[in-house]
């Protein structure tokens, strides 16, 4: 076992595009055990390994609550195959400590991957539980994509950061999601009428 240390937002490995797990070795399992630790030492629900400074797209959650048992999931080379719906996320990341922004998510999602001992599963998730955010957050984080980037009001983004001593937004990386924002925005004037 071993605590990895996790990278801060600003840090450019953050930012980068991993690369495929060729082969599920043993180095690969000890990392992902070790992801896992650093995951749970540190009260996360997912981590990612770029958030370590490995570039390999590898990533673990657990969204057990605190009076059930562990439920750890490690996801090889995963592949996002099927994505629908919209709905608003609060979220925060272990490189991001602290900070919390509104961000915008698929309802919906199944993914397929690898788990640490090579066998393909595929998982689904609905209805925005914690599962399908998490999945959305992490998956991005192989390519580069930080939960910031999904913000749904810039300025308050730009104000959790500033509060938290953390880098500015990175305007350029931010990303437009017209249809989730007009989808979530239905779905609040809805709850108000
Ligand atoms: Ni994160």
């Amino acid at each position: 076992m071993a605590i990895l240390k996790i990278l801060k937002y600003g840090d450019e490995r953050l930012r980068q595009k991993c690369k495929e797990v060729s082969k599920v070795s043993k180095k690969v399992k000890t990392l992902a055990q070790d992801m896992l630790d650093t995951m749970y030492v540190n009260n996360g629900v997912g981590l990612a390994a770029p958030q370590v400074g490995e570039n390999l797209r590898i990533f673990v959650i657990d969204v057990s609550m605190d009076d059930e048992p562990l439920n750890p999931l490690v996801f090889i080379n995963p592949k996002i195959i099927k994505k629908s719906g919209a709905i608003k996320s609060n979220e925060g990341c272990l490189s991001f400590p602290k900070a919390y922004v509104d961000v915008r998510r698929y309802k919906n999602v199944m993914v397929k991957a690898l788990d640490i001992n090579g066998r393909p599963f595929v998982i689904e998730a609905k209805d925005g539980e914690l599962l399908a955010k998490a999945i959305q957050h992490e998956n991005d984080h192989l390519d580069g994509i930080l939960f910031i980037d999904h913000s749904r009001n810039i300025f308050d983004a730009i104000e959790v950061l500033r509060q938290n001593n953390l880098p500015s937004i990175e305007q350029d990386k931010m990303l437009e999601e017209k249809e989730l924002e007009e989808e979530i925005l239905k779905q609040e004037s809805e709850s108000k009428e």
